[in-house]
This record gives C-alpha cells, structure tokens and sequence, in this order.
C-alpha cells in the first residue's frame, strides 16, 4: 500500500499533554482510506487528526454497519515500543468486517500502515504505565437512505495516549448481573467488534453506574443463567487459588486477545485452565462460600481488572473480601512485564517498533 504523508505546519501540532484519562486526548495524525467497489481501497494517507466531512443520509449513522479495534503500543525501558499481538487485531477486524457485510483490508497493510503512524507519532507514546490507544474503525459511508450494504466506506486509525480504564486503577472494581436485558444471542454479532452491541448495553450501564457499579456482566439471551463476559472484557473466575476458568467462545462473545493470552500464561504458571460454561447461581453460591476464591475481568484496556463484588437481584456477593487476589495480581505483573518489554517475551507476542 502507497501511504501519502500529508504534512502539517508545526505551528498546527498540539504538544503532548502531560495529563490524560481515557479516550479523551488524540494524537495530531491518522491513517485513513477508502474504499469504493470501481477503485478498491485507495487514497492511503497519514493526515491530521480532523472531522470527517458526512451528508446527514449517510449510511453508518443509519444502520449501524461500522467496525473497530481496539489494541495498545507501550513504552519499554529502552526508549523503543511494543506493540501487543497486533496482527490478531487485524485478523480479528476482518471476522467483523465479514460478518457486517463490510470489505476486508489488507491484514499486513493494515497492520503497516499503524507501524507507520506510530513511528511518526512515537512521542505520542507515555512512559508506564500509561499507554498509547490504538483505535482502527471502519465506516459505511454512502450518502443515502434504505437498508443494505454500503457501497463505499471509510477506513480510519486514530491513536491516543491513555490511563487508567477505570477510575479504581488496578483495585477491585463492582460489576452488576443484568437479569433483565441481555447483550448478544448466538447468530446474531456478539462475537463481532461493531457499534450496535455497545449501544444496545448503554441502558443497562447507566442502570448500573445509578447503582454504584461500574459494569455490567451479561448472562446468556437464552436461558439468563450462563455467564458470557463483562462490557469490555472477557471475564474469569479462580477456584480455590488453583483452576482459572472462563467462559467458552460460544458465538455470543468476543474472543478477546488478553482472554487468549491469559489462557496461555496461566497454563504455563501452573494454573489448571478450562473453558467451561459458568452457571451465574452455582457460580454466586461458590463466592458465598469462598470456592470462588478471585473475579477478574481481561481486556485490552484494562489488561487485568479485579471484580471486587458482583450485584444480582438486589443482592451484593463479596468476593475475597474486596481484595486483589494473588492470581489477578500475578498475571497483571506477568502481561504487562512482556507487554511493556521490561521482561522477555517467551511467546513471540510483542512486535517492536524501533524509536531512532
Ligand atoms: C465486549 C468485549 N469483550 C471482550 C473484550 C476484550 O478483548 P481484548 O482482550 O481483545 O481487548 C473487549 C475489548 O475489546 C470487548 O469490547
């Protein structure tokens, strides 16, 4: 892919700010093409960051058909930086964009073209253990009316530095059981990275936040009894200190890359590892009783996140006493050493881009 470089007055570049929360602070360039079916995917360039010019009728802030990804780059001890099992983003990108009727990128190109802009924008990258957000979207542009496909779409990377995803840092945070609504069916796109499955969990998640929660875990759409995952996140449970299960990739949930990784890692610490189906009573009485012994979620955004104690039904379940348990703590240490290069990565998972 040719990548045009669109050059910016100096004058026209904000510096790098000091403070930052989440998602609220973008770099000063993107990466953008589009993709038209006479042309294919053409006018590659690295630009500024800056609106986009859309017709009221066009198709995405209809119909929803829109992708994205979400993936991070982090600063290692020597100055350079790592990016995180990136490919896996792309091929994952391209699972939803079939699944949206979208057209596929070119996984290398895309994966290039991200080398790219964050070469040039490598002092975009904070120190730890802040990171820098790395988020490739695809939308449907036609400008018109009526329910089908797009023609033409508009595939984008904007980048930011971030902090912390939740307000509690890496402390316990409290997740609430939905038993009334329920996030994705299988068949349906739970299992696809795109808008509408974030939308349709807004309700729910400002119900939680009034509650004091600042999550939501979803049951299964057909029975309400199996546990799928956390609003960002994959979700995992410890029996007893010593078996880490989570829930299988039944088609209703996004196979998360931290969820893989974790998996792996977990095995090779010496944890018994099962992906099985989680029973959300039998799963509360084993926190009632302590066989439960750890709740963490997994994602990208915030690598390892302890649940300190789940909400269902107007009840409150406690787990381990709001504590960080050891093995939410020993993971969180193990993936982010590799992810920030401050130790070896025995996996093959980190790609580095070399800062000269
Ligand atoms: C719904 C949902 N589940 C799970 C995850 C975790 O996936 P990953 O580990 O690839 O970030 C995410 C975040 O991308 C998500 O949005």
């Amino acid at each position: 892919m040719e990548i045009e470089i669109v050059s910016i007055e100096s004058a026209d570049l904000k510096p790098v700010p000091k403070e930052f929360g989440f998602g609220n602070v973008f770099a000063n360039r993107m990466f953008s093409q589009h993709y038209s079916p006479d042309k294919g995917w053409h006018n590659a360039k690295i630009g500024p960051y800056e609106p986009f010019s859309l017709y009221p009728a066009t198709a995405v802030l209809h119909y929803a058909q829109e992708i994205f990804e979400g993936t991070k780059a982090y600063r290692r001890p020597d100055g350079n930086i790592n990016l995180f099992r990136p490919w896996e983003n792309m091929k994952r990108f391209n699972n939803s964009a079939r699944r949206m009727a979208m057209p596929a990128v070119d996984e290398e190109s895309h994966l290039e073209a991200i080398l790219q802009l964050i070469a040039i924008e490598h002092e975009w990258v904070p120190d730890a253990p802040g990171s820098l957000y790395i988020r490739p979207a695809m939308i449907a542009s036609d400008p018109a009316l009526g329910v089908h496909a797009s023609d033409t779409y508009i595939h984008f990377v904007i980048l930011g530095p971030v902090g912390s995803y939740f307000k509690e840092g890496f402390n316990p945070v409290p997740v609430y059981i939905s038993d009334t609504y329920r996030r994705a069916v299988i068949g349906g796109t739970g299992d696809a990275k795109t808008g509408g499955n974030y939308a349709a969990s807004l309700f729910v998640g400002e119900e939680a936040k009034t509650k004091g929660y600042s999550q939501v875990l979803w049951l299964d759409a057909i029975e309400g009894r199996y546990v799928e995952e956390v609003g960002a996140m994959n979700i995992c449970f410890v029996y007893e200190g010593k078996k880490l299960v989570t829930p299988p990739l039944s088609g209703s949930i996004l196979p998360g890359i931290t969820r893989n990784s974790v998996l792996r890692m977990a095995a090779d610490l010496g944890y018994e590892v099962a992906e099985e189906p989680v029973d959300v009573q039998e799963m509360l009485a084993g926190v009632q009783s302590g066989k439960v012994s750890e709740v963490f979620g997994c994602g990208t955004a915030a690598v390892i996140a302890p649940v300190g104690k789940f909400g269902y039904k107007d009840e409150e379940h406690v787990i381990n006493n709001y504590d960080v348990g050891p093995v939410a703590q020993r993971l969180y240490q193990e993936l982010t050493d590799i992810q920030f290069g401050r130790k070896e990565d025995p996996y093959g998972w980190t790609q580095m881009i070399e800062v000269k």
